[in-house]
């Protein structure tokens, strides 16, 4: 493969048709990070994709700066392997043709003298194919080391403040700091150097189908919305399991971060905003934004002191996954041999205001889980009488060892819930179980279910998380990327958990085995007999 900046690919393969929204001029995307993972398995993939898909109109290239020495080739050849075991091998001919536009930048990007290189490495790339200066420089890098490349990209005269044309954008991978303080102060600290519409803050879980669909299914229908409030929801469900454990690459940085920062702070906490918020005055980008800040501090606090009890954390140990045998975390690369990291969180958080006072949402992540599964599942109050349903042992008792009492509602017999499921990952799509009669002579209930599924409904794929994202910055759309308020709000509610869990003792870590669904103690949180969590 031979390419270079000069003969990049203006236009998609032949026959591709022309997409709603485009990029029409000529851009440039700096990744620093360029050999790490987000890098090959969701960057490059994405804009390929893109570029298959018709969305540039016009000549790009990307600049990977690292600090790895390779040539334009040797970088190219490595995102191959990436992006075909991906997108499909028989896309190597596109591939070809697209990889003529990326290039490799060796560059210690913590060290001053590393950005006049770049500077004039832009220059050349950039006279070659007619960019006047749009430029995106996408942070996949450690985020400690954010502060530093923005900082050095300012005084080099490469990030020119203010949007104006040529643009300049900047791409923040999340978590965004470490705590409320540390966001407050990198936001601070970068504010100094861009303006807040040049800073994109990305939570890659905006970007999904499923996701953005959470608000067209909400606010697109006129016959759910009206049931989606205390009156009529008994609780919400939000579960993001993964049956992978810790991948080498990643595993110093996770052991410092745990499940908490990593997914809650921003993954959980925006779907729970977006399941909860009010309706947006319209879609624009700070309509939204502004209502589901809304809902993320309304949230109900956690203390400090109560968190050891309120939030359970959990660190897996080795277990079989798929049955094959696989090791504990504690024994994963990179991962120190005592560490006391939560690769679980599970708790139950309360949205206090006028829609959802009262009505429990129930938020659970974890690695090393069954399986991969993403869903947000919103479960409705039963009927408020049992006319198809039998109190257990005929007086109202409770047989399920809760504490619940005589008056427990919900331990009819042959009672199911309605649950709306918005299934983000995989197999995208939303179901509605209800009850049915069984045919035959005597009247009985039995589960039964409404699907939609992505596949099914609709035609062609489902574009990745961050083909949306990478084309909604390129075209200056920030609607679907964080705001800094939101961030700080979510902080807010995670810092008093960091500080009681700190200020306590750990559990005995590892307490639950990989393949399994995360500590017992996680049971006692949606636990009496109204709710238990889904095996989704
Ligand atoms: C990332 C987390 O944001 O999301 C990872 O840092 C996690 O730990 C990943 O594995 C999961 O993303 P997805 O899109 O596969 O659910």
């Amino acid at each position: 493969m031979t390419g270079t900046a000069n003969d990049i690919p203006a236009t998609p393969p032949n026959g591709t048709q022309v997409p709603p929204v485009r990029v029409s001029e000529p851009f440039t995307i700096v990744v620093f990070g360029a050999t790490g993972d987000l890098t090959a398995r969701k960057l490059i993939p994405a804009l390929f994709r893109l570029w298959r898909g018709g969305f540039f109109a016009a000549p790009f290239t990307v600049v990977g700066v690292g600090r790895r020495d390779k040539n334009d080739d040797g970088f190219r050849g490595e995102l191959r392997d990436a992006a075909l075991a991906l997108v499909g091998v028989d896309a190597g001919p596109d591939w070809d043709r697209f990889a003529g536009s990326l290039v490799y930048h060796r560059a210690d990007f913590t060290a001053a003298d590393g950005y006049a290189g770049l500077g004039r490495r832009l220059g050349e790339v950039e006279t070659g194919f007619g960019n006047l200066g749009r430029r995106l420089y996408y942070l996949a890098t450690d985020p400690d080391h954010v502060p530093t490349v923005v900082e050095r990209l300012s005084v080099s005269g490469l990030l020119p403040p203010g949007t104006e044309r040529p643009w300049t954008r900047v791409v923040v991978e999340k978590p965004f700091g470490r705590d409320l303080a540390s966001a407050l102060a990198l936001d601070q600290h970068l504010l100094r150097f861009v303006r807040e519409d040049q800073l994109f803050r990305i939570d890659h879980y905006l970007g999904k189908e499923t996701v953005q669909n959470l608000l067209a299914f909400r606010f697109g229908n006129g016959i759910f919305e009206p049931l989606f409030n205390r009156r009529y929801v008994d609780h919400v469900q939000i579960t993001m399991a993964e049956a992978d454990g810790m991948s080498a690459r990643r595993g110093a940085w996770y052991d410092r971060a745990g499940a908490l920062r990593d997914v809650v702070q921003n993954h959980l906490l925006q779907l729970l905003a977006l399941v909860a918020m009010e309706p947006p005055a319209s879609l624009a980008a700070d309509d939204v934004r502004t209502e589901k800040v809304k809902v993320l501090r309304n949230l109900v606090p956690v203390r400090a002191a109560d968190a050891p009890r309120r939030v359970v954390r959990g660190q897996y140990g080795p277990g079989l996954i798929g049955g094959e045998p696989v090791r504990g975390y504690r024994d994963e690369e990179a991962v120190a041999a005592d560490s006391v990291t939560e690769t679980f969180v599970a708790l139950r958080a309360e949205v206090d205001n006028w829609r959802w006072a009262g009505v429990p949402f129930l938020l659970r992540a974890g690695k090393r889980l069954p399986r991969r599964v993403t869903e947000v599942a919103v479960e409705f109050r039963r009927p408020p009488t049992g006319l198809f349903t039998a109190p257990v042992r005929g007086g109202g008792l409770c047989d399920r060892g809760c504490d619940c009492g005589a008056t427990c509602e919900c331990c009819h017999a042959g009672y199911q819930p309605n649950t709306l499921a918005f299934r983000i990952q995989p197999d995208e799509g939303i179901s509605l179980s209800f009850a049915a009669k069984r045919p035959g002579m005597r009247l009985a209930l039995g589960p039964v279910s409404m699907e939609f599924g992505y596949a099914a409904s609709f035609d062609g794929p489902v574009p990745e998380a961050y083909e949306r994202l990478l084309l909604d910055v390129l075209r200056g759309d920030p609607t679907l990327f964080l705001r800094s308020d939101e961030v700080a709000a979510a902080w807010a509610f995670v810092d008093p958990v960091l500080a009681g869990w700190r200020e306590s003792m750990p559990p005995a870590f590892p307490n639950y085995a990989a393949g399994t669904w995360g500590p017992a103690d996680a049971d006692q949180l949606a636990g009496g007999c109204r709710v238990g969590w889904r095996e989704p």
